[in-house]
């Protein structure tokens, strides 16, 4: 049974434009047959707490002997929850992920996602060559306000898809591919009015490719 892991992180609860394209994406997967199924993952709505211990980011046997607080019930839940987030990734085929650019970084809700799936000797290569996710694809969903292509003035300043492909590509080893949605803003600020156009362009090349992604992924 082929399994999407669908994940959101965006603040906005009507607007989003990130939300629409991860929903396009899980309704192209769930319209190849009744046995492409989708777990989804809210980030926003249903938010992950701050890492709760540093401890949590290194596997059992990599942590300090006799954590403070290592026994008590907060502890064991918050490992418990951190199972459960690396269990999702590991029982997808694919994973799609609504990262919309905050701050030029990513939202803080899928920052701390990511500090509980990012694990040195679990999900990453410490002690041992292991690395349980590589080749599994992970589709970027990277809506933006501004532009960032080469030669404009937002150029360099990207630093939420190269943390993305940072982790879950060279350190996680899994197959990244981002689809950048620019200028989304451009309907809302009137100093990006000129750029209507071409947001639109954006959104329709990123829904084409959001599409292919969903009907050619996990086959
Ligand atoms: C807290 C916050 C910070 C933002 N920071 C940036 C930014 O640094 N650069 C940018 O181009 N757009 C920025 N934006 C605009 C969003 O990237 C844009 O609205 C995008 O479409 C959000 O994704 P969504 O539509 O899926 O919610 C920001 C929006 C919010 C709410």
């Amino acid at each position: 049974m082929p399994r999407l892991l669908h994940i959101d992180s965006s603040a906005a609860a009507a607007s989003s434009v990130s939300r629409g394209l991860t929903r396009l994406f899980a309704d192209t997967w769930r319209s190849r047959g009744p046995e492409f199924t989708v777990t989804e993952r809210d980030l926003h709505r249903d938010q992950v707490p701050h890492l709760l211990d540093a401890e949590l980011h290194y596997a059992p046997r990599l942590r300090i002997r006799d954590v403070p607080g290592g026994a008590t019930a907060q502890f064991a839940a918050a490992e418990s929850l951190q199972g459960e987030l690396i269990e999702e990734i590991a029982a997808a085929d694919v994973v799609v992920i609504g990262a919309p650019m905050y701050n030029w970084s990513l939202p803080s809700a899928l920052k701390a996602w990511i500090d509980h799936v990012h694990v040195l000797g679990t999900t990453v290569p410490f002690d041992t060559p292991d690395r349980p996710f590589a080749g599994k694809p992970v589709v970027v969903l990277s809506s933006r306000g501004n532009t960032y292509a080469p030669g404009t003035a937002g150029a360099g300043t990207d630093f939420a898809t190269p943390a993305l492909q940072q982790v879950l590509g060279v350190s996680m080893g899994m197959a990244v591919t981002v689809v950048p949605v620019e200028l989304t803003l451009a309907p809302r600020i009137p100093a990006l009015a000129a750029f209507v156009d071409q947001a639109e362009a954006s959104r329709t090349a990123a829904r084409a490719a959001v599409t292919d992604l969903a009907r050619s992924l996990g086959s």
